[in-house]
């Protein structure tokens, strides 16, 4: 046998290939792919991606929602109130479970990568713990890293310094904070300050929720690209959400966004999130919750898609479908050019992976063999189809296989089965 697994005619990046897969590792793309495999996977006329990879989301409170209530304002402020009502109830095994039952949905998404946020604002650190536990258990399938997020307010709350630091001990990848959530605004800034200053002492990343408000004065990514700059930490710092910047003042921007692109800041926009918190104290014009996606790419700052919550205190849908968070991006960003549809796709896929410094993921010779084999023929189809994964192979095994779904008609006079796959001619 020359591999363990090869993947044929499925295409790539606008060819077809095949792809030679031994142990956990991609060894040979090409066409017609000499040489036998212990099995093999038909793919042709379909979309082969990299996986999925999801860096904004909230293990911890997953699959949580109507616990102990539901949000009735609809509000960020009133999630956030609902949450620390949760919080003292929460169990290791509560917790443990009701993310190990979602990595089973992000894995039959062909979703293989996560950054979670775990809220570090109950001195039990128990949701660190659990989380820290299920990190282990899905290794072999899924990418998890997780921030130290302290919820209510790094000083806000009296114990989120001392516990950020507990939990960057336990084991905690990357320095999280909410700058916007804190007392004043200069209590926010300088709450930026403190945990870049503790990221670069430990060699870390950083992903703040960052200006997640309507409030247009809310300039914190202007301290986190300013210490991201003094600190030597480009390419390792990241602003979630962002929202503010769509409520900033339009010469303010101006200056702003080249800040952040010479600091080499991400952003990542979570957009079926915002659409639904943002705006809310707003009659209309009702404003969107999004931040300047397009203009920031303009400026070669990376941005990426991030789901931020399934079924939680904050939002009461979800499936952990990234197509589904880029679709609605795309709509919201009025990202509707070939070029643009087609990025947003990359966002869900490549891009996060950079934002998240996974370097082994990808399409090409020597990256791990975790892929996507989608039911749709480009990436534009699979984001307007939401595409089935037919079959979703994580380090070189099979983890999730779909059969076809077809609906049959039965109004006379017309091919009996319904085929959503288009290709124009
Ligand atoms: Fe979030």
């Amino acid at each position: 046998m020359d591999f363990d697994l090869i993947v044929r005619g499925g295409t790539l990046d606008g060819r077809i290939a095949d792809i030679g897969i031994s142990g956990e590792t991609i060894a040979a793309i090409e066409p017609n792919l000499p040489g036998t495999a212990r099995s093999e996977i038909d793919a042709h006329g379909n979309l082969v991606s990299p996986p999925f990879v999801d860096p904004h989301f909230h293990m911890d409170a997953t699959l949580s929602y109507g616990l102990p209530r539901i949000n009735a304002s609809g509000t960020l402020l009133e999630g956030i109130s609902l949450w620390g009502e949760l919080k003292p109830l929460l169990t290791h095994e509560a917790v443990r479970d009701r993310a190990l039952a979602y990595c089973d949905w992000a894995v039959s998404m062909g979703l293989l990568a996560i950054r979670t946020h775990v809220d570090v604002c109950d001195d039990r650190l128990l949701a660190v713990e659990a989380l820290l536990d299920v990190k282990k258990t899905i290794a072999p399938y899924i990418d998890l890293q997780l921030v130290a997020f302290p919820q209510d307010g790094f000083y806000r709350s009296p114990s989120a310094r001392d516990n950020t630091l507990r939990a960057l001990d336990m084991g905690v990848d990357v320095v999280g904070g909410i700058p916007h959530f804190e007392r004043t605004m200069a209590d926010g800034a300088r709450s930026v300050t403190e945990l870049c200053e503790i990221a670069a002492k430990r060699g870390l990343m950083v992903d703040l929720h960052c200006d997640e408000t309507d409030d247009p004065l809310s300039r914190h990514i202007e301290q986190l690209a300013c210490e991201t700059q003094r600190l030597g930490l480009h390419g390792k710092v990241v602003g979630s959400h962002l929202t503010s910047m769509h409520s900033m003042d339009n010469y303010y921007v101006s200056k702003l966004l080249p800040l952040i692109a010479e600091a080499g800041v991400s952003a990542i926009p979570n957009p079926l999130i915002n659409i639904m918190l943002q705006g809310r104290h707003d009659t209309f014009p009702k404003r969107r919750g999004l931040t300047r996606v397009k203009e920031m790419q303009a400026l070669g700052i990376r941005v990426g898609w991030g789901q931020d919550c399934v079924l939680d205190p904050w939002y009461s849908l979800g499936t952990a479908d990234m197509l589904d968070v880029a679709f609605m991006g795309l709509h919201v960003a009025q990202m509707s050019s070939p070029a643009d549809m087609a990025r947003c796709f990359d966002m869900v896929t490549n891009v996060n992976a950079s934002i998240m410094g996974l370097d082994h993921l990808g399409l090409a010779v020597g990256k791990r063999a975790s892929l996507v084999v989608l039911d749709a023929g480009n990436p534009i189809e699979a984001l307007r189809l939401r595409a089935e994964r037919i079959c979703v192979i994580a380090r070189g095994k099979v983890v999730a296989e779909r059969t076809k779904q077809e609906t049959r008609l039965s109004i006379g006079g017309r091919p009996p089965l319904v085929n959503r796959r288009h290709i124009a001619t």
